[in-house]
């Protein structure tokens, strides 16, 4: 419920637990007052008052005593006595950046709109919004603040809208999407980090008197960084604390920033990137921000991770996929990587077919001539040399075997060795007259341009239309350098980047709206675009690179904490393992894999009977779980021996899915129990041994886990509820 309180100027956000407080005081500015746990009856107007040196004094001429600074803003300018990192900056045509918004009106409706051009949740049927309206009296400009909560899902959405009224024009040089004050500094600042085949990694830092910034430059929202940001109590654990954080739906260079001020008082935004991004905003028109999504948990990770992923899974990703099971795939990548040949290919499928796969993913390679990444990115056709009766017949024979046909395309990208290149050499992202850099031997397509989209649009719609495609790997391989746009005046080069996501944005909502049907994967290297922008056009994405069973452990919890596991694509593949040449057992591979969308990264058709067996067994076991898994609630959970294992479970109304990954095995180690989490405790379970146990003593005593002398060793136990006795 969203209420408004004329007697104080509150705004009050009331979700199903969580409060979120603004008040407007009587000159008409916007302060935050609070976000946290829910409050029923009292709207805290004293707040404000017991902010000792804050009064406002002014006279016609000066405004002679008001600390901005000692208030907490909801939306903080730049330039005046609020001395801070403001939440926007605006240069007008006389030369300066001084800008004061005060509240002139505001709107509480029900439903949400959507934001034009832009990916962002889908409305609810309990969602309410509320739009504040700002002016400035100096400038003809106006802001509108837009808030929708999601009642039940116990979030918030935050964007902002800039209209320039004036009949000059006015240049944006920062918007975030939203900014929140929290009244201590005693907290931990928690975000993703990483790099390619290593994403997603929890940091936790106390915070001291300092700048924070969680940032891509890259183009793409990064593999270096997830457009995520958490502020937490110091004491916050999995189950217990609070936790504040914000994603970004947005695809592109972002910046995540914690400032602490010298009296200790905290703010956190979340936006574009302003370093690369100045926005000429002319008479008449309007700006919209990316969308944020503001959650809050009262205890610890866990919940927090439970709204992220109810909420994505219900209304940001493609609703005819986000309660679809999903396929179990062999990918032709680590299998094969160039060396495509349709006949081993045709015996992979088989092979894979007769283990229970149920769809053939032909990865690089199939298209051009490319037979390295020195070329033909850009020409979207078979290469005859492969595949010497056309793709149509190749398909057809993957559906004669009874799999599901999928392809790999990296849309954005243009080799210079290209017919694309060569037609239109002035479709890659370049500053004129300036040396333009290769990555992985390729360019990237100006997706600024209008023509450029408008070309993947018709290249990509005959590719899916002409065959019979299920399932798109949409791959996107390298950062962006030298980013400029032949199309763009000089003045708006500073707009590339935003401009590239929009285009970006609108050819993904042309394709993904033209072919419902198709299964869309999200990739950039991995998970160099693991975000909500993209979540919102393709349900899932490849997690990483890195396939190897060790590594992906962290990457996996990292992506969990915000992303569903119906999200998170996760292939067991060969040993020695191709990005870290670990050697890992198969069971503990298949046990990490069925973490996510499970699937295989190897040469099934090269397998001893031994092998086959196993992931036979694999793949059964997996589809006894799947829907657990896809459709299930996910608990991380703690382990015996901290840093040297990882468990978690997924539970559903039928079952518990438990899985444990030992790192390295210890010398006499005694036995140790894995206590589980999120049960029912009167529900009655029945082991994989047969023996039964109550909720409460799987989440009192835990389950025995055996003691092994190996490293890298793994269980699963799927626990089955059955009748009380
Ligand atoms: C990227 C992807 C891989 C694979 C290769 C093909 O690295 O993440 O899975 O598709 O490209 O070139």
């Amino acid at each position: 419920m969203i209420t408004f309180d004329e007697a104080t100027g509150i705004f009050h956000l009331q979700g199903k637990q969580t409060s979120y407080f603004m008040q407007k005081n009587e000159h008409n500015h916007l302060f935050h007052l609070y976000w946290g746990s829910r409050l029923a009856k009292r709207l805290p107007d004293y707040v404000l008052k017991e902010i000792k040196r804050a009064s406002y004094i002014a006279d016609t001429d000066h405004i002679k005593e008001y600390k901005l600074e000692r208030l907490p803003q909801e939306y903080p300018a730049f330039g005046n006595s609020d001395l801070r990192k403001p939440a926007y900056q605006l240069s007008f045509q006389n030369g300066t950046q001084i800008s004061d918004f005060r509240y002139i009106a505001h709107e509480i409706s029900e439903g949400k709109p959507s934001l034009e051009g832009l990916p962002s949740l889908r409305e609810s049927a309990d969602c309410e919004t509320l739009k504040i309206t700002l002016q400035d009296d100096y400038q003809q400009v106006s802001m509108f603040l837009f808030y929708t909560l999601y009642e039940e899902a116990d979030i918030i959405t935050r964007h902002i809208e800039l209209r320039n009224n004036s009949s000059d024009k006015l240049e944006i040089n920062q918007l975030n999407s939203a900014c929140v004050e929290l009244p201590t500094n005693d907290l931990d600042l928690l975000h993703l980090s990483g790099s390619w085949a290593r994403e997603t990694h929890i940091q936790r830092t106390p915070l001291s008197q300092l700048n924070y910034r969680v940032e891509s430059t890259r183009g793409s929202s990064s593999h270096e960084h997830n457009p995520f940001i958490a502020l937490m109590d110091k004491e916050t654990t999995e189950t217990t604390g609070s936790v504040y954080s914000m994603n970004l739906v947005y695809s592109g260079n972002f910046e995540a920033t914690v400032d602490v001020e010298m009296q200790d008082a905290v703010r956190m935004q979340i936006g574009i990137n302003s370093t690369l991004f100045d926005w000429q905003l002319q008479p008449g028109k309007t700006f919209i921000s990316p969308e944020a999504v503001l959650v809050y948990s009262q205890h610890g990770l866990q919940e927090l991770t439970h709204k992220y992923h109810q909420a994505y899974q219900n209304y940001l990703m493609p609703p005819k996929f986000a309660k679809k099971e999903r396929p179990i795939l062999v990918n032709s990548w680590e299998a094969c990587y160039f060396d495509l040949q349709e006949e081993s290919l045709l015996e992979l499928a088989s092979s894979s077919k007769e283990l229970g796969v149920e769809l053939f993913v032909l990865d690089d390679g199939w298209f051009g001539h490319r037979d390295d990444t020195s070329s033909s990115l850009g020409d979207w056709f078979v290469d005859k040399q492969k595949f010497p009766q056309g793709l149509e017949h190749f398909i057809n024979q993957i559906k004669q075997i009874g799999l599901d046909f999928g392809i790999w395309v990296e849309p954005e990208m243009i080799s210079e060795d290209s017919d694309l290149y060569r037609k239109h050499p002035d479709w890659c992202i370049e500053v004129p007259g300036r040396l333009k850099s290769y990555s992985r031997g390729q360019f990237v397509l100006d997706l600024a341009n209008a023509k450029v989209q408008d070309y993947l649009i018709e290249v990509l719609s005959e590719l899916f239309q002409r065959y019979d495609i299920d399932y798109v790997k949409w791959d996107m391989n390298r950062s962006m350098t030298e980013a400029g746009s032949n199309i763009l005046t000089n003045s708006q080069q500073k707009e590339f980047y935003h401009r590239y996501i929009l285009g970006l944005y609108r050819v993904l909502e042309t394709v993904t709206e033209q072919f419902p049907e198709i299964l869309f994967e999200n990739c950039a290297g991995g998970g160099g675009r693991f975000d909500p922008g993209m979540m919102y056009y393709m349900p899932q994405t490849w997690t990483s690179d890195d396939t190897d069973a060790i590594e992906r452990l962290t990457i996996q919890e990292g992506s969990s904490l915000i992303y569903p596991a119906i999200s998170m694509g996760a292939h067991v593949s060969q040993v020695p393992n191709h990005q870290i040449g670990r050697v890992t057992p198969l069971n503990t591979r298949g046990v990490v894999a069925m973490q996510g969308n499970f699937g295989y990264e190897m040469d099934l058709s090269k397998l001893s009977t031994e092998e086959k067996q196993e992931i036979q067994a694999q793949i059964d076991q997996f589809k006894l779980i799947r829907s657990t898994v896809q459709l299930g609630k996910f608990y991380r959970l703690a382990v015996p021996v901290k840093d040297n294992a990882k468990a978690w479970l997924f539970i559903d109304d039928q079952q518990v899915v438990v899985s444990y990954v030992q790192i390295h095995a210890k010398p006499n180690s005694p036995s140790k129990r894995l206590k589980l989490t999120g049960l029912n405790s009167e529900t009655l379970y029945q082991l994989p041994s047969g023996e039964k146990r109550y909720g409460d003593e799987l989440m009192a005593f835990g389950l025995a886990i055996d003691v092994v002398h190996k490293d890298f060793y793994s269980q699963q136990w799927i626990l089955k509820k059955v009748e009380d006795e």
